[in-house]
């Protein structure tokens, strides 16, 4: 498809405004043809972007600037009309202005370089769910990734056409080549140049100076979670940051969970594990995105709105998360900021192999025992998720998988129990609005002081948070009885020696267990000041060693320990003033009287 072919006013004006602005020498519509994705990575190859590995095949390094290595929450910017709708998660800009400073940034911004073109599906470009998009850049490196995360093809740019609603996403990396100036393998702009911005109201999401991963591939955090949940507030449904997992028990029964953790947290790992308890079985249908809408039966539906994983790689290994080391092992991968082998493989810190030397992700030469990481720690992996050896076969499924529960979490050395099943679902909404994260003796605020993190969502929520949990005790309020069943788990309880607690990894499929059958209407569980807690018995120890004092430890109230949060959670709701919904309030209270 030609731009000249492209009949629909809006969106064409929309695209010659941009073209117009940037620049460019060339403009290409991306067809997400094997032909135009290799044609690209060749051209990468040539420019110095890419390195081909020797395996897995058909694979490819990058290393980007030593400055461009992370999502910039501090140059990230909601641009609602009010400031207040932003809220106080957010960073904000009046859209006027930032729209009236772009007009400066953008202009001749892709002089030297082409205008990629890429029309992108999030979800199955069939699903009731699904949502489209398109999105300008002038970055190769975006548009196979793009290729990898999402649904790209002239399908999608067929349906805009006919008037299908989409998301109007510009990215440029901000750095126009004069004639005959050679470029270098990763252009970027300096911090104070670089912006990620949404404008919920329109639906646009513009970015500028960074090529890294959320800031510039832009179907996934800004699109799938800020814009979507601005979107899915508007018309009654759930972006959420989750991962999807199908639980089948021996008998052939399947429970679909999902399940909010903190960046980092090991979301991958558990959408992928591989169950240790006889006979259960655990297949993925995403790891990090969730979309949820109504069916007709009154349950929540979710589909993974992503097509491919763009996962953490240090860490990653046959221990941590065997499906995913085979997920990449298959090839058609990218591979960002990790270190390469003598002979073209990649490695990273916790890697199964054991290479004495190295190049480093900076490209120095590196030596096993050599102190500082070979592979910076944001180093990521964008692999296609059809090739996890686990994935389910519904996962594609446009109609989407009912969800029978939710787990949230955080990494609690202490207090938190291992699982906890909220009392109702105001109760559930209350331990999401209350998620926390310990943080580490390196950051400032020092140990023991709770970061919170509600949802999962902190920086990826786009409107005001307050606003966010009422929707919550809304979509509760709509699915009444057929509403998903919320639980809290923790799998990161450490002894005073620092030991911990719980085994993890496939063990963590025990826990799974419990909310299955808790589920089904089964499972023993008592009722506590906190929760409903498994009896003594209730979590299935057959087969591993797990000493019962710890076992106690890590299923008793701590009733000091919560006391002691309770400020910290009083100075966390204050935050939203008077947009926290009253019946958030009403659980705090609930709680502290039932702590005593
Ligand atoms: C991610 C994140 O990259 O949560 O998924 O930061
Ligand atoms: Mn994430």
């Amino acid at each position: 498809m030609q731009l000249n072919e492209i009949k629909n006013s809006e969106l064409k004006n929309w695209l010659q405004s941009w073209i117009d602005l940037c620049a460019p020498d060339d403009v290409v519509i991306c067809d997400g043809t094997k032909e135009q994705n290799d044609g690209l990575c060749n051209l990468m190859v040539k420019s110095g972007t890419f390195i081909k590995l020797s395996e897995p095949e058909n694979s490819y390094l990058c290393r980007s600037a030593v400055s461009d290595v992370a999502r910039v929450e501090e140059r990230t910017y909601i641009c609602s009309v009010k400031k207040e709708d932003a809220g106080p998660s957010n960073h904000w800009r009046d859209p006027v202005e930032m729209k009236a400073e772009f007009n400066q940034l953008f202009r001749g911004c892709m002089k030297g370089r082409t205008l990629y073109v890429i029309p992108f599906s999030m979800g199955p470009i069939e699903s009731p769910i699904a949502k489209y998009g398109i999105e300008l850049t002038d970055s190769p490196y975006v548009v196979v990734n793009m290729c990898i995360m999402t649904r790209v093809g002239l399908s999608v740019l067929k349906k805009i056409d006919n008037g299908a609603e989409f998301v109007k996403c510009v990215h440029s990396v901000g750095t126009p080549l004069a004639d005959g100036e050679a470029d270098v393998p990763w252009p970027c702009a300096e911090m104070d140049k670089k912006y990620i911005t949404h404008f919920p109201e329109t639906r646009e999401i513009i970015s500028f100076g960074s090529g890294y991963g959320g800031n510039a591939l832009l179907g996934k955090k800004c699109f799938a979670l800020r814009i979507a949940s601005v979107q899915a507030r508007d018309e009654g449904w759930m972006a959420e940051h989750m991962l999807i997992l199908k639980l089948t028990s021996p008998e052939g029964v399947v429970k679909y969970i999902a399940a909010a953790f903190p960046s980092a947290c090991g979301k991958t790992n558990l959408a992928m594990m591989e169950p240790t308890i006889p006979g259960w079985k655990v297949e993925t249908i995403g790891d990090d995105i969730a979309w949820m809408k109504f069916g007709k039966d009154g349950r929540l539906y979710a589909i993974n709105p992503e097509a491919g994983f763009f996962g953490v790689a240090p860490g990653t290994s046959m221990k941590s998360n065997p499906n995913c080391m085979r997920t990449i092992a298959k090839g058609n991968s990218i591979f960002t900021n990790v270190a390469i082998t003598m002979d073209g493989g990649v490695w990273w810190e916790d890697h199964d192999d054991d290479p004495e030397e190295l190049v480093d992700w900076i490209r120095r030469p590196w030596k096993k025992g050599d102190k500082r990481k070979a592979a910076h720690p944001n180093a990521r992996f964008t692999t296609p998720a059809a090739q996890c050896p686990v994935i389910a076969p519904e996962w594609e499924d446009p109609a989407g998988v009912p969800i029978s529960a939710f787990l949230f979490g955080g990494r609690r050395r202490t207090v938190v129990p291992l699982v906890n099943e909220a009392l109702d679902w105001e109760h559930g909404v209350f331990l999401g609005a209350t998620m926390a994260s310990e943080m580490t003796a390196a950051a400032a605020g020092g140990q023991g002081q709770l970061r919170f993190d509600p949802f999962a969502m902190l920086p990826f929520c786009g409107y005001h948070m307050g606003d966010y949990f009422k929707h919550w005790l809304k979509i509760g309020e709509k699915a009444g009885d057929k509403a998903p069943k919320i639980f809290y788990v923790n799998w990161f309880r450490r002894d005073e020696s620092g030991k911990w607690l719980w085994p993890g990894y496939g063990e963590n499929s025990r826990v799974l267990k419990w909310v299955f059958e808790r589920c089904a209407g089964e499972g023993k569980s008592k009722a506590t000041a906190i929760g409903n807690l498994p009896t003594e018995q209730a979590i299935d120890l057959e087969g591993i060693k797990v000493d019962p004092k710890d076992m106690q430890e890590l299923l008793k109230v701590d009733c000091q320990g919560w006391k002691e949060m309770l400020p910290q959670i009083k100075a966390h709701f204050a935050k939203f003033g008077d947009r926290l919904p009253e019946e958030l309030n009403k659980q705090l209270a609930a709680m502290e009287k039932r702590l005593g």
